[in-house]
C-alpha cells in the first residue's frame, strides 16, 4: 500500500542531518494518517498527534538556531512560517482533545501539502545558503536526530513527560 507521503530524492535538502528530521516528520505524519484512516478512538490519534507537535517543534529550534548561527537573511519569514503550522497544530490539538473536530482527510491533506511545499521551497532555500557557507552535507555516524528517533518511536509521549 502507497504512504500517504512518500520520501523522494527531491525532498532531499542535501544536508543528512536536516533530510533525516524530515524523514521522521513524515513518518510521523504517515503515523496519524493511519491513525484517521483505520479511526483509532480520539485518545490514540491525541497520542499521536502530539509527538507529531512535539517533534515539529524541536524540528523547527533546530532550523531556526541554524539560521542564527550562519547568519541566514531570510530568518524572519521562515521563524514566521513554523509559527504559522505550530499554531495550527495547536489549534487542532486542541479542538480533538475537546472532541470539536474530528481529524479529517482534507486537514491531513492540509497537513501534508504545508509540510511539502515547505521542505521543497524555504527549506531548500536555507540549505542552498548553509552549503554557500560551509556547511557539512554529511558525517560518518548516524544524525543525532535519527537517535532521537528510535528514542521517540520506542517510548511514544511517555518520553516527554
Ligand atoms: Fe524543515
Ligand atoms: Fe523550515
Amino acid at each position: 500500500m502507497n504512504k500517504f507521503v512518500e520520501w523522494s530524492a527531491a525532498l532531499s535538502v542535501g544536508i543528512d542531518e536536516i533530510d533525516a528530521q524530515h524523514q521522521a516528520l513524515i513518518d510521523l505524519i504517515n503515523e496519524m494518517q493511519d491513525a484517521v484512516v483505520e479511526g483509532v478512538e480520539r485518545e490514540r490519534q491525541l497520542e499521536v498527534l502530539g509527538r507529531l507537535a512535539e517533534y515539529t517543534k524541536i524540528h523547527f529550534a533546530v532550523e531556526e538556531s541554524l539560521m542564527r548561527i550562519f547568519g541566514y537573511p531570510d530568518y524572519e519569514r521562515h521563524k514566521g512560517q513554523h509559527e504559522g503550522l505550530i499554531r495550527n497544530m495547536l489549534d487542532l490539538q486542541h479542538r480533538l482533545a475537546l472532541d470539536q473536530t474530528p481529524v479529517d482527510d482534507s486537514l491531513m491533506r492540509h497537513l501534508r501539502h504545508w509540510l511539502l511545499d515547505h521542505i521543497l521551497q524555504s527549506d531548500q532555500d536555507y540549505s542552498r545558503f548553509f552549503l554557500a557557507s560551509g556547511a557539512l552535507s554529511r558525517h560518518q555516524k548516524a544524525s543525532w536526530a535519527t537517535r532521537m528517533w528510535d528514542h521517540l518511536h520506542f517510548c511514544g509521549s511517555k518520553c516527554w513527560s
